[in-house]
């Protein structure tokens, strides 16, 4: 008998269910069969048993489909849909008419907004520089991923330089591996030009401001280029686990490098264990906090940008609100959300899913769960949800904002709103002209460092999405605000479910906002006070107290030179033995 599934194209949507239980026949199919058993004759009893069973589970299969019938699928989960901008045109005349505001940007914190002074080192001049005796030995990395997963790669870099006591040679940036991990989602994959570390970092700066601890070189040395034929490719390349911990560079990477005289390691992003050292640690503070400055093309950008922002929020005092929006394109097709735009909108982004990771998307495993995505708080927020978030939470609509983001999704349907809300907005292109935009348009990564420097020095960020680069602002704004630096990390999850409700009144919605800002301010100040040595978080994050350089153990070390520097280190390890 045959047992094949026949695909009838009026019955599979409604059969799913049936389906799902038996792989045998539709219904429909099976009934024919065997009404042809009973008026043909062919009747034998060896028949009988099977026609029976055949009953009974065309019974039961009919049965379970008259049952999905009178019980419809269930409800969407709640959090599930995107209701946003529905939830906004229903309660916008009362957005609209709430002038209370629960915020006053002037008088934000507690705590005084200080800066502290580094305490000048001591016996800076008080030692001879080691003369340098024997052969020196080359770290070459290549960091990969974007702006900020760079930067981690060169403070870990500059971490491992100093471990091994080799001299390291300027970070390359690799960036084309950003579309061979689909974990990283490039900033604005369309406009993506190779950069060199030059072009987004001051390098006489970076050399000069770790010369005592690292020495740092441009390029290998003529007489060792010449043995790869002047190729950096040519020097075998040295693969490394993830996290990998001092120890193991100690152990596996340092006889090679005593041998080799150069180790090439590449990729080069996450190669070093968050928990290192304190020496080692410091290194690591010393490269991110300080030793990396934004070219001076950037930095005055930055600079110009900031004071334009500044000088458009002076009914607060000069001071604003940035966002962090991580809705462009490909960022949205990146996350497989649904923003209910049905089918143009999904043709759309499937066309960009195909042309930004190939058949990555295509795979048959892959699993789209844009309704589990969204319930767990994992769709980039819309600018929409972004400004009803921030009036319930009580910024009043002359709250400056500075958007920091690349270009935005369908502008005009999700720009529109927020700007609505908050008239104040700017972003880089209100406040700068084409032509001072000019030297960066089109780079990603210089464009994301000019958002980052004006991201810095704002009253109050907000992140709406995770990523590397709200996670080293936020640890940047810790360290020179020392530890306190307001930071609005929304409950996304929660979020979700409140949207999606088009039936709740402004009132309850802000009474929400108001507690959720209550519980990210709770968060945000907490400074975890662990151990140091067991602390798992990254100094990126938490910079304090590992990278408080005016404390004493910090001004000794920064008054180490790197002889004793590395004494010291060896004498760390045999410990760790
Ligand atoms: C709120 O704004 C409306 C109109 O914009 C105005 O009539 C009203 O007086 C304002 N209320 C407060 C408390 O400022
Ligand atoms: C560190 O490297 C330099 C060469 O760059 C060498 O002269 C010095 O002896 C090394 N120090 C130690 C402690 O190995
Ligand atoms: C360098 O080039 C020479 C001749 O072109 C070749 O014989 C040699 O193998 C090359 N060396 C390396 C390390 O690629
Ligand atoms: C929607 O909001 C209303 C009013 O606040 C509330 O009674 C209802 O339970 C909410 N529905 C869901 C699914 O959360």
């Amino acid at each position: 008998m045959a047992l094949t599934y026949t695909t009838d194209p009026t019955t599979t949507t409604t059969t799913t269910r049936c389906r799902r239980r038996l792989h045998l026949h539709s219904c429909k199919h099976r009934h024919q069969w065997v009404l042809c058993f009973f008026f043909t004759g062919i009747f034998h009893k060896r028949y009988l048993f099977v026609l029976s069973i055949l009953y009974i589970v065309g019974l039961i299969t009919c049965a379970g489909r008259l049952l999905t019938i009178l019980h419809p699928p269930p409800p969407p989960l709640p959090g599930s849909l995107y209701r946003s901008h529905e939830l906004f045109l229903k309660l916008w005349p009362e957005i609209q008419s709430d002038n209370a505001s629960n915020v006053e940007l002037d008088n934000l914190w507690r705590y005084r907004r200080k800066l502290k002074e580094q305490r000048p080192c001591l016996n800076a001049n008080a030692y001879q520089e080691p003369v340098s005796s024997g052969l020196q030995r080359y770290l070459v990395v290549e960091a990969n991923g974007g702006l900020n997963q760079q930067r981690s790669s060169i403070c870990n870099a500059v971490a491992v330089a100093g471990l091994l006591n080799a001299t390291l040679v300027i970070p390359r940036f690799d960036l084309h591996n950003v579309w061979k991990d689909p974990r990283q989602v490039p900033y604005l994959s369309r406009h993506f030009f190779s950069a060199e570390f030059a072009d987004i970092y001051d390098e006489d700066h970076f050399i000069s401001s770790l010369k005592d601890f690292v020495t740092v070189v441009r390029d290998l040395p003529k007489e060792l280029m010449e043995s790869y034929n002047f190729s950096i490719s040519n020097i075998p390349n040295f693969r490394i686990q993830a996290w990998a911990s001092a120890r193991y560079y100690l152990d596996e990477v340092y006889p090679i490098l005593q041998e080799t005289r150069i180790v090439r390691i590449s990729p080069f992003a996450n190669r070093l264990a968050t928990s290192i050292p304190p020496h080692i640690q410091f290194l690591r503070c010393l490269a991110n906090y300080k030793a990396l400055r934004f070219s001076s093309t950037i930095t005055n950008l930055a600079k110009t940008i900031v004071n334009r922002m500044i000088g458009k929020s002076l009914n607060s005092g000069g001071k604003y609100v940035s966002v962090h929006l991580r809705f462009e394109e490909d960022m949205v097709a990146f996350s497989c959300c649904i923003y209910d735009e049905g089918e143009t909108e999904k043709s759309e982004l499937d066309a960009t899913r195909k042309n930004g990771w190939g058949k990555k998307f295509m795979q048959t495993n892959r699993i789209f769960a844009p309704d589990l995505n969204r319930v767990n708080g994992r769709c980039p927020m819309t600018p929409v949800e972004v400004g009803m978030m921030l009036r319930g939470m009580g910024f009043s609509n002359d709250t400056p904002i500075y958007l920091a983001s690349g270009k935005i999704y369908k502008e005009e349907r999700f720009l529109e709103p927020l700007r609505t809300m908050f008239p104040l907005l700017q972003t880089k292109e209100s406040l700068a002209t084409p032509d001072e935009l000019a030297a960066i348009q089109g780079f990603s990564s210089r464009l994301a460092a000019l958002d980052y420097m004006v991201c810095l020095f704002s009253e109050v960020f907000v992140t709406t999405q995770g990523g590397n680069f709200p996670h080293f602002l936020m640890g940047h704004r810790r360290f020179l605000y020392n530890g306190h630096a307001k930071t609005i990390m929304p409950d996304k999850s929660k979020l979700v479910v409140l949207f999606q409700n088009t039936s709740i009144s402004w009132d309850t919605f802000k009474d929400e906002m108001e507690s959720m800002l209550a519980e990210s301010d709770r968060k945000s100040i907490m400074v975890p006070r662990v151990k140091k040595s067991t602390r798992k978080g990254s100094i990126y994050l938490n910079p304090l107290p590992e990278c408080r350089f005016e404390s004493e153990s910090a001004s000794l070390a920064s008054c180490m030179r790197k002889v004793e520097w590395y004494l010291r280190n060896i004498a760390d390890f045999q410990k760790l033995r």
